[in-house]
């Protein structure tokens, strides 16, 4: 079986630093908050290009912390996307605001401006794009419209480690931004974790408050907080696979070429590349023409012995836990359409050019079949 994803096959091809920094970390005796969450948070931030990093226990408290940060709680509204992983919503929610969904463009799957503009409100306090499957949202749009409105602007780069927009990379636009460390991520550890970056002093003051009970240096909690920390595994673990991040990009980038160039089908759409941003193809999806092509072609693809995945089958909106209680100021139509009709096809570093030329003419005899 040719797998979609495979967080093993990442670890196996860094085994031995992996394991030396598991070692030392081990041996060290200090398991929480001490030189190897420091020392990543130094190199993240770096690598982002951005003053500040602030680990955490995972993506979703990325976000939910990055959101307390600025300022949002109860009675603020966050426009957000509804074609996302439930976590981007969720976070609005544990900040206590109410998430407003608005539609995604055409192509890029991201967060569609013209939608942002009409769903702005009183009580709206930030705008939340998400860098959906490694491809940069289309910013400028939403930092002029953050700042026309005294918005703040969050990024969600849980799938956009390395991406850039217009040669700047994700997380260094907004006013704060969070990632996700999964181990299924671009950039993954072997358990939970995330972080959160800003430029902004005061934020990152927050941050670090939030991030343990609120305490200040003495200990003391000082405002409301939590308990949500990188631990000094997996930031060891992560030291060692941000050196090779980009590498890994590379990788996929790759793959993908492999996909643009043999699978050339009418009807089907491949992931069009954004003019001026870098897409770190953390999914490579594509569009069928109806959704029960899709669905035929996943059946088709597991009698080849080819794993794929749908990112995501439904959105946020038509969720059990969220259908009745969100409000929608917009028509979802283009969430509602991609989630039928998208397939994710297998995707990450260690995928072989065989397989990626086997999975690519696996696509092709299908809709051969079709014809
Ligand atoms: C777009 C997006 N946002 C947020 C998250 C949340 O990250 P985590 O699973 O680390 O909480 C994820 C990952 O699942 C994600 O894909």
């Amino acid at each position: 079986m040719i797998p979609q994803n495979s967080p093993l096959a990442n670890y196996l091809s860094h085994r031995q630093d992996i394991d030396a920094a598991i070692s030392r970390v081990v041996q060290g005796g200090q398991y929480i908050l001490g030189p190897e969450t420091a020392a990543f948070e130094k190199e993240f931030a770096e690598y982002t290009g951005v003053g500040y990093a602030v680990g955490t226990g995972n993506g979703t408290d990325a976000l939910h912390l990055a959101l307390r940060a600025i300022g949002v709680g109860a009675g603020d509204e966050v426009i957000t996307v509804s074609h996302t992983a439930v976590a981007t919503v969720a976070a609005v929610e544990m900040a206590g605001a109410a998430p407003i969904l608005v539609d995604i463009e055409v192509g890029s799957y991201t967060m569609d401006p013209t939608q942002v503009k009409k769903a702005i409100g009183r009580r709206t306090k930030a705008i939340l794009p998400v860098h959906l499957y490694g491809q940069p949202a289309d910013l400028a749009p939403l930092i002029r419209l953050a700042e026309e409105h005294g918005l703040h602007l969050v990024e969600d780069c849980a799938q956009a480690h390395g991406a850039s927009y217009h040669g700047k990379k994700v997380g260094s636009w907004g006013h704060v931004a969070a990632f996700s460390f999964y181990p299924t991520k671009n950039l993954g550890c072997l358990g939970d974790g995330g972080a959160v970056v800003t430029n902004r002093p005061d934020i990152h003051k927050k941050l670090i408050a939030l991030r343990q009970y609120g305490w200040d240096r003495y200990r003391r909690s000082q405002i409301q907080g939590f308990n949500s920390r990188l631990d000094e595994l997996q930031a060891a673990v992560l030291r060692v696979k941000l050196t090779h991040l980009d590498e890994n990009n590379e990788k996929r980038v790759d793959i993908a070429r492999v996909y643009d160039h043999s699978i050339d089908i009418a009807g089907l759409e491949l992931p069009k590349p954004v003019p001026q941003t870098t897409h770190v193809y953390h999914q490579y999806v594509l569009r069928c023409p109806e959704p029960p092509v899709r669905d035929e072609l996943i059946s088709f693809m597991r009698d080849r012995h080819i794993q794929t995945a749908i990112h995501y089958p439904v959105p946020v909106h038509l969720q059990a836990a969220y259908a009745r209680r969100l409000e929608r100021r917009a028509p979802l139509g283009t969430t509602e359409r991609a989630a039928g009709t998208i397939i994710s096809l297998p995707m990450f570093p260690e995928l072989s050019h065989d397989d990626a030329e086997k999975t690519a003419f696996a696509v092709r005899d299908f809709f051969a079949g079709k014809r």
